[in-house]
């Protein structure tokens, strides 16, 4: 099964990823986490990506294509969850491509709605481990100990660079511009499922499942 997790800046993409990569026994693909990797590698990627990402702005779609369709000719065979991919038309139709390439359909489109000033909010208590790339709330969803990874309890929680007010506003026009228009193209393909991404991360992720799971 191959799904795409659609929304803008701090939706709840990551946090519902992670949740439904392990309920349908998929591989969430990240490009955001990826790109942070490559950063914090310092790879010629992570350094080619990395103004751009901390500028609010969209990494090159050949750039991106390259990281995406060398990661899904990789898989294990059991499908993915694709994480802020596509981002635009010309990275959707390079999905199409590798989709092809690979002899797999896209199975589905979920697009999440969440009130501009609930994410911005959102935004800013958001705290992320930078081992695992694992996302905490400092008021929803706070570490069993304040400013460490669960998981990693030797790491310490970080605010990402691109979280800055003004580099999130940025993010949204960008959002906007680039990616909103492909809520429309896959309405037209008939893949889409607009969810309602407030309520309690149990609640989103309730009706991402039977969304999901009806397509
Ligand atoms: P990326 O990392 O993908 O960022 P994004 O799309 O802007 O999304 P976020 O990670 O900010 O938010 P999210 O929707 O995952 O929300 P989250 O679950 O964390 O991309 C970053 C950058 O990389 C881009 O700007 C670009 O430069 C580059 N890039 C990435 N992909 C690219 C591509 N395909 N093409 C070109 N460039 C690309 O949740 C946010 C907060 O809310 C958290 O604190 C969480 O705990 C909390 N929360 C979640 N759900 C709930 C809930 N139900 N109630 C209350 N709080 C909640």
């Amino acid at each position: 099964m191959i799904f795409i997790l659609l929304g803008p800046p701090g939706v709840g993409k990551g946090t519902q990823a992670r949740l439904l990569a392990e309920r349908f026994g998929v591989e969430s693909v990240a490009t955001g986490d990826m790109i942070r990797a490559e950063v914090s590698n310092d790879t010629e990627l992570g350094r080619e990506a990395r103004s751009f990402m901390d500028a609010g702005d969209l990494v090159p779609d050949d750039v991106i294509l390259r990281m995406v369709g060398a990661r899904m000719q990789n898989g294990k065979g059991g499908g993915f969850l694709l994480d802020g991919f596509p981002r635009t038309l010309a990275q959707a139709e390079g999905l199409d491509r590798i989709l092809s390439k690979i002899g797999k359909p896209l199975n589905g489109v979920v697009s999440l709605r969440v009130p501009e000033e609930n994410v911005v909010e959102r935004l800013g208590n958001r705290r992320v481990c930078p081992v695992c790339s694992r996302v905490y709330n400092l008021t929803s969803q706070p570490p069993r100990t304040p400013g460490r990874c669960d998981d990693h309890p030797d790491a310490e929680l970080i605010l990402r660079t691109d979280d800055a007010p003004d580099t999130v506003r940025h993010r949204f026009s960008v959002y906007n511009a680039q990616t909103r228009p492909l809520v429309d193209w896959y309405r037209s393909r008939g893949l889409l499922r607009e969810i309602n991404g407030t309520g309690s991360v149990d609640d989103v992720l309730g009706r991402v499942e039977a969304a999901l799971r009806s397509s």
